[in-house]
């Protein structure tokens, strides 16, 4: 029976989150700590899901019945990845999936996206369909709407095309960005954030203060547009210091917390180029850029703030087929 391993990158976002959600553009680059799907054809017309890092074992339910009743947390994205792709494709035959996580789900470099975009991958090979990036980036980004109902997508883009893209809302633009390198520092502040509790906050107080945040995303795209530039001459500094700018406006949009902004001083005052929080805010991670001369002094900033240094592969390949 054919049996095929893909696997997906994380994400951290670099510019430009809240105001992609609505029709603006970020800055996003994929990152080395990957999920793994392994999808093997079953004689039957079932469903089985094996994620044991997000606490699934021995989940089954009949095909025609994905997307009904109660889905556990750990499996919704890859079983409404599943049900897309059966029902765009007309397949019918039964499958079992096998995930497995290189990082923990905790970091909030995105599990669920990187799982959904290679379980889609592998279904594509399994079934040889060849679907094209933009074909698994679709059905991704569908996957995500069906869950959370908003969200831009560009952690899907990520997924699926690795590197360091520029992006706009739902995949208008997808626009890799050819660098050697990025040498972020990464800090990750050991408070779990929810990315659609963030997104609701910040749309309420858009209901509240229409003007004033059309005004931030506005800012915040011209910032990007910026950045795009500089990243492409690898810049650092200049990268760092619009960094810098993006937090302030992050934190007008009242997404920061304390332990992210004592991060973020504390790598600044150590030297660094710059530094903003990374996705939603509330927690997960921040990142930071710096003369390599201040590396040293940047990592004791973040963790005498009480974050911890995670080392992590920027720029990373996108989904690929591992056997
Ligand atoms: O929390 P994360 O890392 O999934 O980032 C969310 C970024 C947002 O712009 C707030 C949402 C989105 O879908 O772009």
């Amino acid at each position: 029976m054919k049996t095929i391993t893909t696997s997906a990158p994380g994400k951290l976002m670099l510019f430009g989150e809240h105001a992609v959600v609505y029709n603006r553009p970020c800055i996003v680059t994929a990152v080395n700590e990957r999920m793994y799907a392994t999808i093997e054809l079953l004689d039957s017309s079932g469903f089985e899901l094996q994620a044991p890092d997000v606490n699934v074992v021995d989940y089954k339910k009949q095909i025609r019945e994905l997307g009904n009743g109660d889905i556990p947390k750990g499996a919704k994205f890859v079983e409404i990845a599943v049900k897309n792709f059966f029902e765009n494709y007309h397949v019918t035959q039964g499958v079992k999936i096998t995930t497995k996580s290189d990082f923990s789900s905790r970091f909030g470099f995105g599990s669920s996206s990187a799982s959904t975009v290679c379980v889609i991958k592998a279904l594509s090979e399994v079934f040889e369909l060849n679907l094209s990036n933009k074909d698994i980036f679709d059905i991704s980004y569908k996957t995500v709407l069906d869950i959370q109902g908003k969200g831009s997508g560009f952690d899907m883009a990520a997924a699926v095309y690795g590197g360091t893209l520029y992006f706009v809302t739902g995949g208008k633009v997808i626009e890799t960005l050819n660098i050697s390198s990025l040498p972020l520092i990464v800090g990750y502040s050991g408070v779990k954030a929810d990315t659609v509790t963030l997104i609701n906050s910040v749309k309420e107080l858009s209901v509240a203060n229409p003007q004033v945040v059309e005004g931030i995303y506005n800012s915040i795209e011209i910032l990007v547009n910026k950045a795009k530039e500089e990243v492409l001459k690898e810049n650092w500094e200049q990268v760092g210091s619009l960094m810098q700018e993006n937090q302030k406006l992050l934190h007008a949009l009242g997404v920061s917390i304390q332990k992210l902004d004592d991060m973020i001083s504390s790598t600044s005052n150590a030297g660094g180029y710059g530094a903003k929080l990374s996705g939603a805010g509330g927690g997960d991670c921040m990142i930071a850029l710096a003369p390599t001369d201040k590396t040293t002094e940047v990592n004791k900033g973040i963790a005498d703030a009480g974050g911890v240094v995670l080392t992590v592969t920027t720029n990373a390949k996108g989904v690929k087929i591992e056997s």
